[in-house]
């Protein structure tokens, strides 16, 4: 279609006219007529030797070179700002001034410091100045197809999307001459069709935001979270965490602005404080979302485990993923990257599985293992039923209502200590990260206390009446911790055997070493509840001594 800019240009003289006698402009931020001499329009429009090309466009335009925005995520081509955008930023990047119009002269009265002055860096605004057509929601399948968009949103000649595809310049009936209201984020689900965001709890939540720690927040349009919805996290200019336009640089912070009893109930940011913690904090500019989780650098961010999108509160059974940390990706029990964990463990493993920059193994172990995907492998001589459920059909000591064919969350065992405030595997006063009391130093007296964590499923009085290993008591007595002998994981089956590493059996090699008269460290497995063990312990041979 050609545009017939002359019939434009006299459609202006006869609006121009017309326009401010119903006041649309007038009396709007963009009536520049109290700081200048000229009518409503004339700081934008002339009738007049204009812009070629333009609806009369009568501005000096900047000659600023901007910075773009860029993200890993992004696949819209983005440029040097086009169109109508250039109009805009020739007052709104602070380097023209508001009455330098085409033919005016330079200098005079400059958009005022602050959100409305965008500078010349636009990498911390929604990107613009970008072909957006129907392909581009097959490269992102979250974005809807661009030829759906309604009538407000208007997309330039050739295709882009500008400032004015979500502002007017003339019509300030919304507020910051939005095309339409922005509650529950109207404007941003027009075009982005998030995965999992309708009704899940930050599209949904009544709360309301006026007590949050971040002033911006506080002080949004909108009382609630469900009414500012993308705007709790996002902001679509001046965001400080340009890559994705988050709020803060600082992601965690993007989170605990409401998630420390201010806003939402539960104060996450003291259990990130304990001694022992996915530590948010230590990290800043790791996480990345498009990361490949099987390589990248030792971090976690609140983003690793949760999608800010997709949380939804549901009752779910191990292995099966809660639903607080839907649509997060993840490892599968076979070393496979996942778009999107169907299972708990399966997010644990994109950072304790084959990621060689996991964390390391405080207890000194016969068979040292740090991938805790192998560690829970089915194929191993033995494990707790994390990935598959177990393969010890007599396990005397199981609390009802578990039974042998139970199987159990990573997090049944590493939580905060106290569930019943806050749950989840953010910090606990129990080290590493276990939700109760695990003793693993030598010389430990036994009590209800000391091995709290195992107690909790395996009941006390049956270890201590030797329900199944006779030597239960005897050996906790002489205050020998269960780590000494037991691993808490699974052994790996290229590492270990079905005869001597049966039963979690992994010894602790400082408190345990190889018997001198036979040189061996070994458990042999006899059957059931039978077996020998060759080792030395507090200078007691066992060579062997079985039962
Ligand atoms: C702050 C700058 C600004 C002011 C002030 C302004 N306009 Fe505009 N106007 C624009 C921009 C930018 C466009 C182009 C919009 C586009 O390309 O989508 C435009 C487009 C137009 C058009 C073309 C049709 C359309 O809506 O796209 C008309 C007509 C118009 N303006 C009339 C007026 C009148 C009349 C006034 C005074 C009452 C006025 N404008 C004041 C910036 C302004
Ligand atoms: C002639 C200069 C000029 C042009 C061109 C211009 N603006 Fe503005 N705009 C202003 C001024 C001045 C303000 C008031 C700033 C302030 O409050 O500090 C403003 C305010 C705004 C606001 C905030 C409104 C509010 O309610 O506080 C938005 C949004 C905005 N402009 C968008 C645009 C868009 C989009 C364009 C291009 C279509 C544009 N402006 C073009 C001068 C301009
Ligand atoms: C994808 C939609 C979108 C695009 C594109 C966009 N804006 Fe905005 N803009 C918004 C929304 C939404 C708000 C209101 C933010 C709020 O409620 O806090 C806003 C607010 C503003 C404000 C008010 C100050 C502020 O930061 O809240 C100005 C000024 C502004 N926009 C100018 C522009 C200019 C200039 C461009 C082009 C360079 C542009 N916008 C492109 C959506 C957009
Ligand atoms: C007119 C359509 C449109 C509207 C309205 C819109 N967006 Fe966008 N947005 C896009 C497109 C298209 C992209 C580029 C997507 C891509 O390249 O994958 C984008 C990109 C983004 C990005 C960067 C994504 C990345 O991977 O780096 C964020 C964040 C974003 N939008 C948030 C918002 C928010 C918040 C709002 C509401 C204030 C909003 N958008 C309104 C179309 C829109
Ligand atoms: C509770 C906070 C929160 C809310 C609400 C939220 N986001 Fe996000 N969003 C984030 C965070 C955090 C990321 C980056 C995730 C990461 O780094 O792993 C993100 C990423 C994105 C991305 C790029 C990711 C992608 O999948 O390509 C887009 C686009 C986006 N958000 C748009 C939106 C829109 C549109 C809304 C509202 C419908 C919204 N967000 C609501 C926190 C939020
Ligand atoms: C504007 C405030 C706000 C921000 C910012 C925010 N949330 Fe929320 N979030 C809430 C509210 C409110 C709830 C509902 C639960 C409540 O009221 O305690 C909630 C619920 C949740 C839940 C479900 C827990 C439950 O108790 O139901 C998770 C998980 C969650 N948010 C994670 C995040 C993450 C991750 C981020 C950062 C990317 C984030 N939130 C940012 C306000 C916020
Ligand atoms: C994005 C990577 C990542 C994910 C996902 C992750 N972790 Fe971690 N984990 C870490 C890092 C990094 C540390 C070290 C913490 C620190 O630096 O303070 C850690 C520490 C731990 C610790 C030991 C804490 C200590 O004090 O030694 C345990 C236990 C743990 N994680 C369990 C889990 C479980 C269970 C899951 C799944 C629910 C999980 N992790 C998911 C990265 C991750
Ligand atoms: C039955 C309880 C239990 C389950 C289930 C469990 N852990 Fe552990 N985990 C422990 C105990 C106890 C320790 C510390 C003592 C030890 O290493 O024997 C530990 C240590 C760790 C450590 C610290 C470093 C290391 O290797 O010692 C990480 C990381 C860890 N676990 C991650 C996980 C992940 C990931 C899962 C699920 C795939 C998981 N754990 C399941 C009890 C458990
Ligand atoms: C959340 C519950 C839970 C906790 C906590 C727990 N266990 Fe278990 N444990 C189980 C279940 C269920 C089985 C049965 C698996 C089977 O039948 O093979 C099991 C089996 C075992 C076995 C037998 C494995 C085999 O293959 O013979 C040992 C040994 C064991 N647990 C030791 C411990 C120790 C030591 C602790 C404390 C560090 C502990 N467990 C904590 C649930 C738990
Ligand atoms: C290592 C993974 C991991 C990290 C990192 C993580 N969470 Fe969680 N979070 C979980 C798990 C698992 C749960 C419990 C899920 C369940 O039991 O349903 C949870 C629960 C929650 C809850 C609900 C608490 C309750 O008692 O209702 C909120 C809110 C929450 N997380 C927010 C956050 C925020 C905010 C951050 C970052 C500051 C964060 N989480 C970091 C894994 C994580
Ligand atoms: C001196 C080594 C040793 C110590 C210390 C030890 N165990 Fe064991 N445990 C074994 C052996 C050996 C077996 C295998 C018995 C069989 O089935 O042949 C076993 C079996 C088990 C079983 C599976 C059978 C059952 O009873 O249900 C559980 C559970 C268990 N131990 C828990 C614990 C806990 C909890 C502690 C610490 C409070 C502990 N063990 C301390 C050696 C030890």
């Amino acid at each position: 279609m050609r545009i017939d800019f002359r019939a434009i240009m006299i459609f202006l003289i006869v609006v121009i006219i017309q326009i401010p006698a119903r006041g649309v402009v007038k009396g709007s931020p963009h009536d520049l007529s109290a700081i200048s001499s000229g009518d409503a329009c004339s700081f934008c429009h002339t009738p007049h030797g204009a812009q070629p090309k333009t609806p009369g466009w009568n501005r000096k335009l900047s000659t600023a070179v901007y910075t773009i925005y860029q993200s890993s995520s992004l696949e819209a081509k983005v440029g040097q700002p086009t169109g109508s955008s250039k109009m805009c930023l020739s007052c709104h990047d602070g380097t023209v001034a508001l009455t330098h119009t085409r033919k005016g002269s330079p200098g005079g009265v400059y958009i005022t410091p602050g959100q409305a002055n965008l500078g010349t860096d636009l990498s911390d605004d929604h990107p613009i100045s970008f072909v957006y057509s129907d392909s581009l929601s097959t490269k992102d399948s979250q974005i809807r197809l661009a030829s759906t968009l309604p009538d407000e949103f208007k997309l330039d000649r050739s295709g882009e999307l500008q400032c004015t595809t979500c502002h007017t310049a003339h019509d300030n009936q919304y507020g910051d001459f939005l095309v339409m209201s922005n509650q529950r984020s109207a404007i941003c689900v027009t075009c982005h069709d998030l995965k999992d965001w309708s009704s899940s709890i930050h599209e949904e939540s009544a709360v309301s935001v006026a007590n949050s720690q971040a002033k911006h927040i506080r002080e949004s349009k909108y009382d609630t979270v469900a009414d500012n919805a993308c705007l709790c996290c996002h902001r679509p200019h001046s965001a400080q965490g340009k890559q994705r336009l988050l709020h803060f640089r600082k992601s965690e912070e993007n989170c605990l602005s409401c998630h420390d009893g201010s806003v939402a109930q539960k104060d996450l940011r003291q259990e990130f404080s304990k001694p022992s913690a996915h530590n948010v904090f230590k990290y800043h500019d790791v996480h990345d979302l498009r990361e490949s989780v099987l390589t990248s650098p030792e971090h976690v961010e609140c983003a690793d485990c949760h999608n800010p999108h997709a949380v939804q509160n549901t009752v779910t059974q191990a292995p099966v993923l809660s639903g607080l940390m839907r649509n997060v990706s993840g490892v599968t029990a076979t070393g496979a990257f996942s778009n999107e964990a169907k299972l708990e463990y399966e997010v644990c493993f994109k950072c304790h599985g084959d990621n060689p920059n996991r964390i390391e193994s405080k207890i000194t172990r016969q068979i040292t293992q740090t991938n805790t995907r192998l560690e829970f492998d089915p194929s191993g001589p033995s494990f707790h039923p994390v990935v598959s459920s177990g393969i010890n059909n007599n396990v005397p000591s199981l609390i009802s209502p578990m039974t042998v064919g139970t199987m159990i969350y990573c997090t049944d065992c590493h939580n905060s200590d106290n569930t019943s405030n806050v749950k989840g595997p953010h910090g606990s006063i129990y080290k590493p990260l276990l939700a109760y009391n695990y003793e693993t130093s030598d010389d430990t007296a036994e009590s209800e206390f000391a091995y709290g964590l195992c107690y909790r499923c395996h009941s006390r009085n049956s270890i201590l009446n030797d329900e199944s290993f006779p030597k239960h008591r005897k050996h906790l007595e002489e205050k020998i911790p269960c780590s000494v002998c037991h691993d808490a994981h699974g052994i790996s089956s290229a590492q270990g055997t079905s005869i001597s590493n049966s039963h979690l059996i992994n010894f602790d090699t400082t408190i345990v070493s190889s018997d001198p008269k036979t040189g061996r460290l070994e458990f042999i497995d006899t059957g059931v509840f039978s077996g020998e063990c060759y080792l030395t312990c507090h200078g007691k041979d066992h060579s062997p001594e079985d039962y």
